[in-house]
Order: C-alpha cells, then sequence, then structure tokens
C-alpha cells in the first residue's frame, strides 16, 4: 500500500516565509509520492484569543486560498477543513477517556501557550493535542509532516495508539515523523530567535507585497556581534535565505563579495527582496484571483471534505464497534 501523509495547518493569520518553508512547500513536493490528507485544523484555533464572525471566517477562506495558490492540488490531496468532519470532535472525545491527565500536563506547548495567554487557559488549550490525534489517526496515515515542536504531540499521539489497542485491540498502528530538514529561518529583527509571527518586524509574509518586503529587509539586523571570524547572525540568515529563494549564481557572487570584505548589505537586501517578491509572484497573482471567488474556495473544500468523510467515519465505526458502542 502507498504511504499516507496527514499534516494541519491552523487558521491563524497569513504565513510567514518560514511557515511556507517548513510546512506547505514540503506538503506540494510529498503530494507525487504519498496519499495525502492536508486539513485546516479551525477548531484548534478556537484555543487561541481570535475576533469571532467575519474576522474569522475571512483566516480561514485565506488559508484555504493559501493552500491552493501554494500549489495542494485537490485533484491530488485530499484537502478539507477540520470542522467539516465531526468524526474528529468524535473521536478526540473517545480519546479524552484513555488519555492521561499526567500526560497532558507535560506537554511544553501547554506550558508555553498557557503562559503566554494567562487569561484565556480553556480546557481546549489542555485537550488540543487529544483532537490533533484524532485529526491524525481517523486517516491511519503512515507518516505525519510536522516540525520539530510538534514532536512531543506525535509522541502522545503514539501512546495513544498503544493504549487504545491494548485496551479495546489491534486498531491503529504507530505514526512515524516524518522529518523535514530543520530549519533555522530567523527572526529579521532579532536573529538569535526564530522567524515568528507574534513579533513584528521579524518576519515576511508569503503575500507581502514587492515594496512591503523590501521596506521590512531594510530594517532587517545584519550588525550584530559575532566572535571573530564568524558571520553575524542577522547576515547568515539573509543568505540562507538567499539559498532558498535566490539563484546559486547570486548567492555565489554575494558571498564572495562578503568574504572580500567588499559586500554592501544594502545590495544584498536588494538582490534578496527581488529573490523572495519573483518567487512569490505566481502564488500572490493565483491568491488574488481565488479570492475574488471564495464560492470557489469552498466548493473544493467541500468536496475535500466529502472524501474524508468517508474515511473518518470508517475508522469511527471500527473504533465504536470494538469499544462496544451500539
Ligand atoms: N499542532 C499543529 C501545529 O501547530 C497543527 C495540527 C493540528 C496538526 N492537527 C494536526 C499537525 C495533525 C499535524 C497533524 O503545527
Amino acid at each position: 500500500m502507498k504511504n499516507s501523509i496527514l499534516s494541519g495547518i491552523q487558521p491563524t493569520g497569513e504565513l510567514h516565509i518560514g511557515n511556507y518553508l517548513g510546512s506547505l512547500k514540503n506538503f506540494v513536493e510529498l503530494q507525487d509520492e504519498f496519499d495525502c490528507y492536508f486539513c485546516i485544523v479551525d477548531l484548534h484555533s478556537l484555543t487561541e484569543e481570535f475576533e469571532p464572525g467575519a474576522a474569522k471566517r475571512k483566516q480561514i477562506l485565506d488559508i484555504a486560498a493559501t493552500f491552493l495558490a501554494a500549489g495542494l492540488d485537490p485533484a491530488k490531496s485530499t484537502l478539507f477543513i477540520q470542522s467539516h468532519v465531526s468524526a474528529h470532535a468524535e473521536l478526540a472525545w473517545i480519546f479524552n477517556t484513555i488519555t492521561p491527565m499526567g500526560e497532558l500536563e507535560r506537554m511544553t506547548q501547554y506550558k508555553d501557550k498557557s503562559s503566554r495567554q494567562q487569561a484565556n487557559i480553556n480546557a481546549g488549550l489542555f485537550d488540543y493535542p487529544v483532537l490533533m490525534a484524532a485529526d491524525i489517526l481517523l486517516y491511519k496515515p503512515t507518516h505525519v509532516p510536522v516540525g520539530h515542536d510538534q514532536i512531543q504531540h506525535l509522541e502522545l499521539t503514539n501512546t495513544i495508539v498503544r493504549k487504545f489497542n491494548h485496551k479495546f485491540g489491534q486498531t491503529f498502528n504507530e505514526v512515524k515523523i516524518y522529518a523535514q530538514k530543520p530549519l533555522r529561518i530567523m527572526s529579521l529583527s532579532e536573529p538569535e530567535r526564530k522567524m515568528s509571527k507574534s513579533e513584528p518586524g521579524s518576519f515576511i509574509n508569503m503575500f507581502d507585497e514587492p515594496e512591503e518586503i523590501h521596506k521590512k529587509l531594510a530594517k532587517a539586523v545584519t550588525a550584530t556581534d559575532a566572535p571573530a571570524g564568524q558571520m553575524p547572525k542577522g547576515v547568515a540568515n539573509l543568505f540562507e535565505l538567499l539559498t532558498h529563494f535566490g539563484s546559486p549564481a547570486d548567492h555565489e557572487r554575494l558571498m564572495k563579495e562578503y568574504q572580500g570584505g567588499t559586500i554592501k548589505y544594502s545590495e544584498l537586501k536588494q538582490v534578496l527582496g527581488d529573490a523572495i517578491a519573483n518567487y512569490f509572484a505566481p502564488m500572490r497573482v493565483k491568491r488574488a484571483e481565488l479570492e475574488k471567488n471564495p464560492d470557489q474556495i469552498i466548493k473544493i473544500f467541500t468536496a475535500g471534505a466529502k472524501k474524508a468523510q468517508i474515511v473518518a467515519q470508517a475508522t469511527l465505526a471500527e473504533v465504536k464497534q470494538k469499544i462496544g458502542l451500539i
């Protein structure tokens, strides 16, 4: 049987170029090799502060359009929205009853998020990894491509697999992390930290207009202290971005200038800004077109949900039968 993949992205705002390299770009490549399910995890996104109504709807539509503009293809992959497939919430409930509180209390993402949003430590935030386990196991994928920050959640998913099988009989197989190349896309303003959308000035979004990209790069820090003979972190980050988005010839030329001490950072930033703007130009056009026609986006994701429901319902039926629900 073909190996299969499930992954999810939260609709919480525009993706920055680090998010793109870390997730969507890989997803697009994986489509030809695996049977893929890609899910917009809107229910997960309710665990953080958000503006209800039109603003939330826009976040969901934006990420759906971003999936399509980046090259996720409904003819190859199953693209859907989590809340359209009610089996996710149902299976999460069942998994709740076999997940020890102590396991959830250990989750570092829960600890991080609850320290960041102390006024809103809701039960959903605590339960987040159980819903994630349900997202995954409904489709019985062999692999799950996620970033390093999600490894602990996948380990919990595999704990749930073992507990479920032990209590109710062999039903799920443990999933493997689809190891993505570790990426170090750093903040433009504080290059010791990762690029993050919670830090203004640190990121460039996938769909920023060229002028915006150049403006953000102009402010990027290059003059950080570095031990003698080492490239300052901010400069290294600009070169790293150039390897992803620019031409090898530009990279080589600018690197030689750096080594020869003749580099002008303004030129590095100009070349990099053009490279990023050009790289995303076709996606920018495609997304603008899609956003003019939200009904079309909804149609594609509704069709995806129909496909996902068939698989999810079969798993849920098997689970209920094993447990003895009638
Ligand atoms: N927790 C994941 C993240 O923040 C998002 C997610 C939810 C997910 N459900 C998933 C990722 C299932 C992979 C598989 O990145």
